[in-house]
């Protein structure tokens, strides 16, 4: 089954057309993010507008690179949501008209869903139950899947996501936006030794029950992150200037406590789900920090960990193509045009 996959939730406008949700034949993508970067992040109007100049050309290249004629497509996918609403709108609109131009039938797709299913992109296929850890610019999710397209949220972001707090520190020590890559790039310089970050824990304290013994609540999967990312303001403060030496170490401190805080709650879904394997997706798993530390605790624990390569942890159409695909096979029908319509707050379950 091939599937034309368009995405434009965010400020990447990108089409795909995936063979049975493994085989990427052409993944195609037309970031924006020059031209958002001299704002520091992305603006939903300038992202909206450049969305509608890139899609056709976007689907144009994604045919023929993957040397697919029109003919030769069984159905698109689409993402529906969560995004940015004019974003969304013209992914969407585009989906629909040429669903009914083409008389092809479609799929709208959770981009969140599509996070995950990255890791069944030409990859031998991560054995259920398993949980996936999503880590992006919009979200921090750790779910549990038992099959195909059955989702269950076992811990999530409270405030920030882990995307945001990089994108935000970075700007706080003034560094290019998209903060991600910017902050792991100059961390490798960095000491994570020199500032101390709190390591944020959600688990309440323990209580006394009416006997008066102690009692351990169970451990917290969720994630909150914007303490975190008050701790790097007020160490920022407190120095006049930031010579570029600090900025590294702040930078290499601050990753280490993100990926500690993250491996933290992975572990805890280990012990609290005896997962299979693990999953890791999103833009936030291209961190060579994450990838490395989540690596090492897999191993630990005797569990294969997927990774997506680093074009398919951002956002990418692929991803969507694949996740199309099993949601098909799972509920065995296609929408009808009326259901493809945008959904900015749609959550994965
Ligand atoms: O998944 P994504 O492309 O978009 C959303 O759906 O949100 O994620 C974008 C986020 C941004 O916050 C970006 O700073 C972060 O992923 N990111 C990284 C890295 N590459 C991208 N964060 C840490 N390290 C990276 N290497
Ligand atoms: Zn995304």
């Amino acid at each position: 089954m091939n599937i034309l996959a368009i995405e434009t939730s965010c400020d990447e406008t990108a089409a795909a057309i995936v063979r049975d949700g493994q085989e990427t034949l052409s993944n195609v993508i037309a970031s924006q993010i020059k031209m958002h970067a001299p704002y520091g992040g992305v603006v939903p109007e300038l992202a909206a507008r450049e969305h509608i100049k890139a899609i056709i050309p976007t689907i144009e290249k994604a045919l023929k690179v993957a040397r697919t004629p029109v003919a030769k497509i069984d159905a698109l996918a689409v993402t529906k949501g969560p995004g940015l609403i004019g974003s969304l709108i013209v992914g969407t609109e585009t989906a629909r008209t040429l669903s009914y131009a083409w008389g092809k039938p479609i799929i709208g797709v959770n981009h969140l869903a599509g996070h995950i299913y990255a890791n069944w992109l030409k990859k031998k296929e991560p054995p259920f139950p398993l949980v996936a850890l999503l880590v992006s610019g919009g979200h921090s999710l750790l779910v549990f899947m038992r099959a195909h397209y059955q989702f269950e949220i076992i811990g999530e972001t409270l405030d920030d996501s882990a995307g945001e707090a990089f994108d935000k520190v970075a700007q706080l020590i003034d560094l290019p936006y998209p903060g991600g890559p910017s902050i792991a790039r100059v961390a490798l310089r960095g000491d994570g030794k020199k500032y101390r970050f709190p390591l944020i824990d959600l688990t309440p304290s323990p209580g006394r029950n009416r006997e008066g013994f102690l009692e351990y609540p169970v451990p917290s999967l969720d994630f909150s992150f914007s303490g975190l990312k008050t701790a790097v303001l007020s160490a920022v403060k407190k120095e006049k200037k930031l010579s570029q030496s600090q900025k590294d170490d702040i930078a290499a401190s601050f990753q280490k406590t993100i990926v500690a805080t993250i491996n933290q709650n992975l572990e805890r879904a280990i012990d609290a789900y005896s997962p299979r394997s693990l999953l890791l997706s999103g833009g936030v798993a291209a961190n060579r920090l994450l990838r490395a530390t989540l690596e090492e605790t897999a191993a630990r624990r005797k569990l294969p960990l997927f990774l997506p390569e680093g074009s398919y942890c951002t956002d990418n159409a692929a991803m969507i193509g694949a996740a199309a695909f099993y949601q098909f096979q799972t509920q065995k029908r296609f929408e009808p045009l009326k259901n493809i319509v945008p959904e900015p707050g749609l959550r994965l379950v």
